[in-house]
């Protein structure tokens, strides 16, 4: 029989992602979604009629309804991606972090655990309980500082970092406390398709194309490393079918950049797709810059490439011309999502940068 995965989170931006990767691959999915602002069965449309891709709307806090899920469905491996997973908004309403960050992800482990320990050899220890974390609760790096790897202190700066931190420690602390098989794994920031465009990638493209200006926060040179998030999810597949219990992967896609570099080579790319009579470029509007803004972000993934054989198929360069691409055939999905209650969220953040 096909496996079974309980994803949670699976409507949003990487989760979707990776739910339509594994039906591909023809694993069943229970797909568990509260659906925030950021959770879109739009991005799963094309699984409308999947009689093995099941969305079911609630919380991953929800302790009877993960307990019912996993006793109606056994489930080989869970996926957890459910989060709030963005830094500007942890800035503005930390607590909502917490909730669903720490708080929802202690009870997911604490209901999985109790489940998976009345569970009949072959299958407790099979069982997988895989965590998607970040790099960025490894905090800031310096210009010439060595990369991030799997021993790197934690050090997050940000509320939406500290509460994925929190919950990896407590993956970490499940498995060394009850054996539960754990995995963690930690990448640098993703893009592609179906990125909610409050993100730099979609919120650049989306605003150059309707004319509005191009918020670059500060100076333009904090540094993040990308990665297409269809290589993120490949990697969470290798690490949950091989990966070493108890450990933690770093995913990364060699790919560092300024922050101006990356607008300005979406600017690039729609001047050739769309050429405008108006350079694109000179949308670019410095602003206020994000309190606590980590400077620099760069992963050291020789774990995953040596251990699990896994390097990225999308280059940095054809992934962001793929990328902006996407967008422009997407009119509809992206009218969906800057609706009202986006508009809100452009007017809460951006409002008072100037
Ligand atoms: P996203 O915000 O697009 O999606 C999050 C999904 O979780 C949404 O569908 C939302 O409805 C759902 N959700 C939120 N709270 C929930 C709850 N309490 N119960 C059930 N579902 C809930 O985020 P994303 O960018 O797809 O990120 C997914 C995961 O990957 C997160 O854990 C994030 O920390 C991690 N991650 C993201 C990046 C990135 O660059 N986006 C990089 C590394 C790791
Ligand atoms: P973001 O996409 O929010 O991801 P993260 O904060 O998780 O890295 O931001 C990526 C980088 O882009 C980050 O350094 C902040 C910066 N940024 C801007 O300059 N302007 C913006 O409007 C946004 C949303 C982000």
């Amino acid at each position: 029989m096909a496996r079974t995965l309980l994803v949670t989170g699976g409507a949003g931006f990487i989760g979707s992602c990776f739910v339509l990767q594994a039906r591909e691959r023809g694993e069943r999915v229970i797909n568990l979604d509260k659906l925030t602002y950021a959770g879109n069965p739009d991005n799963l449309a094309s699984l409308a009629q999947d009689p093995d891709h099941i969305l079911v709307q609630g919380d991953i806090g929800n302790a009877e309804l993960v307990n019912w899920l996993l006793r109606q469905y056994r489930p080989d491996a869970v996926v957890n991606f459910a989060a709030e997973s963005h830094v500007d908004r942890s800035i503005l309403d930390p607590e909502a972090f917490v909730r669903t960050n720490v708080l929802g992800t202690s009870t997911l482990l604490r209901v999985v655990k109790n489940w998976w320990q009345n569970l009949d050899e072959p299958a407790k220890s099979s069982f997988r309980f895989l965590h998607v974390s970040t790099d960025e609760v490894y905090g800031a790096l310096k210009p010439g500082d060595p990369a991030f790897c799997e021993t790197t202190p934690y050090s997050p700066n940000s509320p939406y970092s500290a509460s994925k931190a929190a919950s990896d420690h407590l993956v970490r602390a499940f498995h060394e406390t009850y054996g539960l098989p754990t995995l963690i794994t930690n990448c640098s920031n993703n893009y592609g398709p179906r990125q909610f465009p409050e993100k730099l990638i979609p919120l650049t493209i989306i605003n150059a194309r309707n004319n509005r200006s191009i918020p670059v926060y500060g100076t333009g040179s904090n540094i993040r490393d990308w990665l297409h998030v269809e290589d993120h999810c490949a990697a969470i597949a290798l690490v949950l079918e091989k990966g070493r219990v108890g450990e933690s992967y770093n995913i990364g896609g060699h790919s560092a950049r300024t922050n101006l570099e990356v607008v300005q080579s979406i600017c690039e790319i729609l001047q050739q797709e769309e050429p405008s009579p108006t350079m694109y470029a000179d949308l670019i509007l410095f602003v206020t810059d994000r309190p606590g803004h980590d400077f620099r972000y760069a992963i050291d993934c020789s774990k995953i490439e040596r251990e699990l054989g896994w390097k990225p198929a999308h280059t940095f360069a054809t992934g962001l011309v793929d990328t902006v691409l996407w967008y422009l055939a997407n009119d509809a999905w992206v009218e969906n999502v800057c609706s009202g209650a986006y508009l809100d969220w452009v007017d809460r953040n951006y409002g008072h940068r100037g």
